[in-house]
């Protein structure tokens, strides 16, 4: 989709549809006034006449509006003005757009940037418009051999701002949220794909063709021969099990000078979770495909920053493997080695994340690293806690975690912090080895992280558990690209 931005009159916008906004009750925003005084009235008559009240997922096309220069009119219930809210604009960006994306119009001029939000600027409301317009279009068909494209698709959306003065911001706004739009579905497109495409070799192949395609970024891969003198005993353990090799895949972009140190993402890259020995039951099996949401996040983040040529230095770490039964797959009670040199007693196979995490946190140490950001699938517990909304933030370095909680609450894709206290180290006593993989049923997500938080002590870190808010099941099964725009 393009996107561009101006200023001007509704009714002298010479273009295939005008959206603007309609209050309840009945109530026309300004780009609406406008349009009813061009046109004597006739919005106004209309709305009258009790088509449209104005409740958020109405809507109503028009046609020959009098005195416009528009083919259509599409208005858009926006809802109460008083309650209009981050969350309702976003649904009426949806809606305007699976509106005109299912009908004739193949281009807009929208005013819904112009609605008034509390604390919220033009340039926020204008990026916020690019994500939620492209998410709506958003459709995966990589493996359907019957693609299904829309009959006359929506290619180009103006936006509308109020003032000229805001162009210039605006437009880098559009180049913000395209850029994010982009990492999403590419971090959308790498989850939704099943694990027998998608394996650590096919995820290692598109790091080395997202640095043919920007020439920021480089790509390095570290194969199992190398994992092995590298000392990586738990991620390869996992890997055991697997016919398929695991990859190290590292992936560097360079946008500011070289003493500046590095922001590292470490992403886990579990290409298919069946849980190994302790064998996950059938039901819903499938979705663990999507166990490498982590790291389809730090792909599609590489690619957003790269796209906007930021001025950092940032470094994708991702550890990919399958995690399946087989003779030579982990067994509950086997112990292995560490890179970081800590012995691990595997409690429970289907605990794998951390173990292969662990050693691609060790090996981050390598980047002395500003910070680094780990994400990662990694509990059910997560999903029960926090459900779809928000992601687990754990993290040893307190401004690192206000950050991201407050970066979360900008572009809204939230975290929300859980504790990390010593007195749940206890759960990971081991009689037999150092640390235990698995910390019992209760507080699963904090007993995880501070299984991680063994291996992370050399630097400022924090953890995203995304299990709830890397996909959708049910009826709307698919990868939702969070949390790249975090
Ligand atoms: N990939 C799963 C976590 C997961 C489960 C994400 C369900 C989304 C939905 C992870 O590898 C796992 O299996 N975790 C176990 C840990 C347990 C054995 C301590 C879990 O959460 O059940
Ligand atoms: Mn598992
Ligand atoms: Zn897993």
């Amino acid at each position: 989709m393009e996107f561009s931005v101006k200023s001007g009159n509704p009714e002298k916008q010479r273009t295939a549809c005008v959206v603007v906004g309609i209050f309840e009750p009945r109530r026309l925003s300004l780009a609406a006034e406008q349009l009813d005084k061009a046109s004597d009235g006739f919005i106004a008559a209309l709305i009258r006449r009790g088509d449209i009240e104005g409740t958020v997922g109405q809507s109503l096309l028009l046609y020959n509006v009098p005195n416009t220069l528009c083919d259509r009119v599409l208005l858009i219930g926006c809802g109460k003005e008083r309650d209009f809210n981050v969350n309702e604009y976003r649904k009426v960006i949806a809606k305007a757009t699976q509106t005109l994306n299912d009908g004739g119009a193949m281009e807009a001029v929208y005013y819904l940037p112009e609605l008034n939000i509390k604390s919220r600027d033009i340039q926020w409301k204008v990026t916020q418009a690019v994500i939620a317009a492209e998410n709506c279009v958003y459709c995966y068909d990589e493996t359907k051999t019957q693609k299904n494209p829309a009959r006359r698709p929506l290619r180009k959306i103006v936006m509308s701002i109020p003032s000229r003065r805001e162009l210039i911001q605006c437009e880098l706004a559009i180049k913000v949220g395209q850029a994010i739009a982009n990492g999403m579905n590419l971090a959308k497109n790498l989850g939704n794909l099943p694990g027998n495409i998608c394996t650590p070799t096919y995820l290692a192949e598109k790091a080395i063709s997202l640095s043919k395609e920007h020439s920021s970024v480089s790509t390095e891969i570290i194969d199992e021969a190398k994992m092995e003198s590298l000392g990586m005993g738990a991620l390869l353990s996992v890997s055991r099990g697997s016919r398929e090799p695991a990859k190290l895949i590292i992936m560097k972009y360079s946008g500011a000078t070289q003493e500046e140190k590095p922001i590292v993402f470490v992403g886990k890259g579990l290409t298919f979770d069946a849980g190994g020995i302790s064998l996950k039951p059938a039901a819903a099996m499938d979705e663990m495909k999507y166990d490498m949401c982590g790291s389809a996040a730090v792909f599609g983040a590489m690619q957003a920053c790269a796209e906007l040529e930021l001025e950092v230095n940032l470094i994708g770490v991702v550890p990919s493997s399958e995690n399946l039964p087989d003779g030579e797959a982990n067994k509950p009670g086997d112990i292995v080695t560490s890179m970081a040199g800590l012995t691990i007693e595997v409690l429970n196979t289907d605990a794998e994340g951390r173990l292969i995490l662990a050693d691609a946190l060790t090996y981050s140490e390598r980047f002395d690293p500003a910070v680094v950001i780990d994400l990662a699938t990694l509990t059910g517990a997560c999903v029960i806690a926090l459900g779809a909304q928000a992601h687990g933030l754990l993290s040893n370095h307190n401004p690192l975690a206000h950050e991201l909680l407050n970066a979360g609450k900008n572009i809204m894709d939230r975290a929300w912090e859980l504790p990390l206290w010593d007195e749940y180290h206890e759960q990971l006593k081991s009689n037999f080895a150092d640390i235990a993989n698995i910390g019992g049923r209760e507080a699963g997500t904090i007993t995880a992280a501070c299984f991680l938080s063994r291996f992370t002590k050399k630097f400022r870190w924090a953890h995203l558990d995304i299990a709830g808010t890397a996909w959708l099941s049910g009826s709307k099964k698919g990868a939702t690209g969070k949390p790249v725009p975090l």
